[in-house]
């Protein structure tokens, strides 16, 4: 029987890490090659569970860097199939406010040399993990499709959607067999604590500020990771080359209302919450119609977000080790005295 073998890239990330979960107990016939810069948002302990298995190998790659991109797919044996979800990325929208740069190498030119090399491999199949944040923002009606028009605002929006282009490109210049998926925001475990759940639940614990952008009526439209990763694996397998998949959770809510909760859920008083300078060129709603992938895919977001966020504030409150870890820096001195900083 021919290998199949999954890339993951910037599987040692938040969304990335859980996929690799997922595939190692949905697909054990697959071997999963995690290829990953380990910067500061790769993290190997949310991988603990893979360590070891027969059919999981990390190889610490940046995607950005030609040669070492080629060893690691000359390393996958030859006959199987070879298929690709791509998810390294700068990710933090005010960390690209602060510096475009780094967005621009990891997202666009990184991307660039990942399709020239999976273009030569000859992968079967390539999922592009990109964002809704490359729609833009919308006003207190309406829906993203994948028909709404390209307007990126932050770097990091910008070169995601540089590199939704390029995947384009590829398929259409070279017949690249790749789709694109643009989703909403995600939370979850092992969720870097610099984005809005995991920071909040990390300073409620701790009876620190939870700084509130702004005021704090902006909208996003929350999808809990593991039905982001079930949407990923839908189009890796049935999803059509050139087409684009929104996925989304059908779930908005104001952040204000997000941290309340938090802070309901972990009896920590409302008087924590602390109105801060807002986010330049913030965004002042997403929100997701994912009609297309639930009907030709058959996709559907199976986690409530009444049951899902509790989950998850449980989750960081169960694995105090691995957010002190993250917080202290002390996973990355670790790991970096294994594999080089
Ligand atoms: P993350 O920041 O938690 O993880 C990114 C991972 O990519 C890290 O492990 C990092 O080490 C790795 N990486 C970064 N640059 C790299 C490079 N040059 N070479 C190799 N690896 C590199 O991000 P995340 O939240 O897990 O997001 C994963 C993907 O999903 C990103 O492409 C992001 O744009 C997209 N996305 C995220 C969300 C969300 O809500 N988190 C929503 C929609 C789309
Ligand atoms: O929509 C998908 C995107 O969601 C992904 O592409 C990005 O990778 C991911 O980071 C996320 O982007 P956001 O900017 O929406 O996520 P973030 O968690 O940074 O912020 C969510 C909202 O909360 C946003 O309106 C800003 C606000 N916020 C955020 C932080 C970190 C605050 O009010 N206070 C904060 O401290």
């Amino acid at each position: 029987m021919s290998t199949t073998t999954v890339v993951v890239t910037g599987g040692a990330g938040f969304i990335g890490a859980n996929l690799v979960h997922l595939l190692l107990e949905s697909r054990p016939d697959w071997h999963v090659l995690n290829l990953d810069k380990l910067t500061y948002a790769g993290n190997l302990d949310n991988l603990k569970a893979a360590e070891g298995r027969p059919n999981y190998r990390f190889e610490k790659v940046d995607i950005v860097d030609r040669a070492a991109l080629e060893r690691a797919f000359a390393s996958i044996p030859r006959g199987g199939r070879t298929l690709v979800l791509h998810l390294a990325a700068e990710s933090h929208v005010d960390r690209s406010i602060q510096s475009g740069l780094p967005f621009v190498e990891a997202n666009v030119v990184g991307t660039q040399n990942l399709l020239d090399v999976c273009r030569a491999h000859g992968v079967e199949r390539f999922v592009h993990v990109s964002t809704d944040e490359v729609y833009g923002s919308l006003g207190s009606e309406g829906f993203f499709t994948e028909d709404t028009p390209i307007q990126a605002n932050s770097p990091y929006s910008a070169s995601k959607a540089a590199s939704d282009l390029l995947v384009r490109a590829a398929v259409h210049t070279h017949g690249f067999p790749a789709s694109i998926t643009r989703c909403s925001n995600n939370y979850g475990p092992y969720q870097f604590p610099e984005k809005l759940i995991p920071l909040m639940i990390a300073n409620a614990r701790e009876s620190k500020p939870l700084p509130v952008y702004g005021d704090g009526l902006y909208v996003r439209d929350w999808l809990f990771v593991r039905d982001h990763c079930e949407a990923l694996l839908a189009v890796l397998e049935k999803g059509q080359t050139g087409e684009v998949y929104n996925i989304g959770g059908n779930n908005e809510y104001p952040n204000i209302q997000i941290v309340k909760r938090i802070l309901a859920e972990l009896k920590r008083p409302e008087s924590l919450i602390q109105y801060v300078k807002d986010r330049p060129g913030h965004d002042r709603r997403y929100a997701i119609d994912a009609s297309k992938i639930q009907k030709e895919l058959g996709w559907a977001p199976r986690f409530r977000f009444e049951d899902a966020l509790p989950m998850t504030i449980r989750w960081y409150l169960d694995n105090d080790d691995w957010l002190q870890r993250v917080r202290s820096g002390a996973y990355r001195d670790y790991y970096a005295a294994q594999y080089g900083a």
